[in-house]
């Protein structure tokens, strides 16, 4: 299924810089919002996002030049759908102006052409009109998107099963990386991470007067190296399952896990699968020793601390 001709509903924080990833996939872009100074004002956003990809050195002033070619501002919704493959849409996130919008598209829009929701949180389904049910999905990205390169891939309950794979093949093919979801988790996965993250900040403020600086101090010199080389679950196996329940029930947290709902560390250690020191835990470590796996990490580690301290300075 070929995808070249897009249209990207909404130029706003991320309708214009999903005009620009697809640019710079070498589609040809058709950028429209209801709000003409958003829509004038989103070409040079696109500028600006463009010049800095390519000071970076990410993108060459070729690529640049062609992508920026690539994008044209419609001046309708009607006029922006017109003989396109796919139609990303990126309005408010409100439930009944999509619906409007979603309306307008199936109005317009071929029949055959793909619809791609950038929703945060809403059950778009609903919303969308019968007709499209078929070729409607989730495409969720994050921002700034022509540089972070997850793309949550979710379909609806009635989505054709060609469609995923579609939008999969097209992402890849633009060096992103998308993830496909069976079953759409509401909030995607990356965003409720945060959630969680938010809510356990916002409870330390509260409770234990840590301030704002604390935390991100904390991140700074104590996660983020770890989480960037490991993930989040190749780290607890690395901390050691064992000792992940142990802080789990020693009632640091209320969560399902120590409330008896999920028991999958239970279930893990049980089958000898207690993290790296077992030589398996959430991942297999294909036979790799403990001293191995530990020194890789403590490699990668120290070259990305180095570069974070090059780029954000000692006091940082
Ligand atoms: N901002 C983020 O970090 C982020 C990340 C991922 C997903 N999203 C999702 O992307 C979508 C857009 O979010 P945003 O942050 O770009 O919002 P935004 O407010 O910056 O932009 C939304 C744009 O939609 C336009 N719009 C409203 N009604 C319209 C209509 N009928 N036709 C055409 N355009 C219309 C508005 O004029 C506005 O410019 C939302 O669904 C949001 O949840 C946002």
């Amino acid at each position: 299924m070929a995808i070249q001709r897009v249209a990207v509903i909404g130029a706003g924080t991320m309708g214009h810089a999903l005009a620009l990833v697809h640019a710079l996939g070498g589609c040809s872009v058709k950028l429209y919002d209801s709000n003409p100074e958003v829509l004038m004002g989103a070409s040079g956003m696109i500028e600006a996002a463009c010049a800095t990809l390519r000071e970076a050195g990410t993108i060459t002033a070729p690529q640049e030049q062609a992508a920026l070619e690539q994008v044209a501002l419609a001046g309708s919704l009607a006029e922006a759908v017109e003989a396109v493959d796919l139609v990303v849409e990126a309005v408010v996130e409100k439930a009944d102006i999509k619906q409007i919008v979603f309306a307008e598209i199936d109005a317009h829009a071929p029949a055959d052409a793909i619809l791609a929701s950038n929703t945060s949180y809403l059950d778009v389904f609903p919303l969308i009109p019968e007709a499209r049910q078929s070729r409607a999905a989730i495409a969720h990205w994050y921002t700034p998107p022509y540089i972070v390169d997850l793309v949550d891939l979710a379909p609806g309950p009635r989505t054709a099963p060609q469609i995923i794979p579609a939008l999969k093949a097209l992402y890849e093919g633009f060096g992103k990386a998308p993830l496909v979801f069976k079953k759409l988790v509401p909030g995607y996965i990356a965003n409720r991470l945060q959630a969680a993250l938010n809510l356990e900040c916002l409870r330390m403020i509260e409770e234990f007067g840590v301030t704002a600086e604390d935390i991100d101090f904390s991140i700074r010199h104590g996660l983020v190296e770890r989480l960037a080389v490991l993930g989040h679950m190749r780290k607890m196996d690395y901390t050691g399952l064992e000792m992940v329940r142990n802080g789990i029930a020693g009632g640091t947290y209320q969560s399902p896990v120590n409330t008896g709902k999920a028991r999958v560390l239970d279930r893990l250690i049980e089958d000898g699968r207690s993290g790296v020191r077992s030589g398996a835990g959430f991942f297999d470590y294909g036979g790799a020793s403990a001293e191995e796996l530990f020194q890789s990490r403590d490699l990668q580690l120290l070259k990305l601390k180095t570069q974070l301290q090059n780029l954000m300075g000692e006091e940082q």
